[in-house]
């Protein structure tokens, strides 16, 4: 695992934003792996900023979300595709028919989480995967406790993610109590890692992801065992290394 640290949001967006696209002139169809939270959305700020300023093309790239809330109504402000929408791919030329999320709203929740299973992999699997990281060591929505090899599934929202994603909302009680998430597998597939963090209030995650043992009660431990893992963090998340 790399840990890089530098003074500001600004400049962690820049350097994730360096490796995305240094990915996609590569390799312009990508399979980029999408994260929410407030924690990417300086990687996207830059990334917008890249395409209408510098040209950078998403044209045939794709993408795919970590996680999302089961049982918010389709087009919900919320819901974590229109967020990804809201704040990557409507600002950059990404064709929406290559944007996916796992479905939510699905009658038959295990079939759709599989299905999302096999789009991933039908997809060329995920070149690089976005990540931030809860102040419980959660990835993607995957709360200690998770099994380090899990695949896409339904999990229950422990209830101090329940109280940090409550911003988002009008009040707590509108916090959705079950998400679907890609695994920690299905993260661990990813050929890139690149987990961005910042603040004090992070400081806690960050020491025990990387300097703690690998163990699900820390779900985000699983980054010391994948071979291109890079963590970009600021002075304050990184206080307690
Ligand atoms: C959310 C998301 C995660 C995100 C984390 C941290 O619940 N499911 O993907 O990394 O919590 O969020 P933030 O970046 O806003 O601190």
């Amino acid at each position: 695992m790399e840990v890089i640290i530098l003074p500001s949001s600004k400049e962690i967006g820049a350097l994730a934003a360096d490796s995305i696209e240094a990915l996609v002139r590569n390799k312009p169809n990508a399979v980029i792996g999408l994260a929410t939270g407030s924690s990417p959305l300086p990687i996207y700020d830059e990334l917008a900023r890249r395409h209408t300023e510098e040209g950078l093309s998403f044209a045939q790239a794709s993408g795919f979300a970590l996680d999302e809330y089961v049982g918010l109504p389709e087009g919900h402000y919320e819901s974590y595709r229109e967020v990804i929408r809201r704040e990557f791919t409507n600002r950059v030329d990404v064709a929406a028919e290559n944007v996916h999320g796992p479905n939510g709203s699905s009658q038959d929740v295990e079939a759709a989480c599989q299905a999302y299973e096999d789009a991933i992999k039908a997809a060329g699997g995920i070149d690089l995967q976005i990540l931030g990281v809860g102040t419980n060591g959660h990835i993607g929505f995957n709360e200690p406790g998770s099994s380090l090899a899990s695949r896409t599934r339904i999990k229950t929202l422990a209830e101090q993610t329940r109280q940090d994603n409550a911003r988002f909302f009008d009040s707590i009680a509108q916090v959705p109590h079950h998400v679907v998430t890609q695994g920690l597998g299905t993260i661990m597939d990813a050929r890139h890692l690149v987990l961005v963090a910042f603040g004090a209030g992070k400081a806690d995650a960050v020491r025990d992801f990387v300097e703690g043992p690998v163990s699900a009660s820390c779900p985000a431990s699983i980054l010391q065992f994948h071979p291109r893992a890079t963590v970009i963090i600021d002075e304050a998340a990184a206080s307690k290394l």
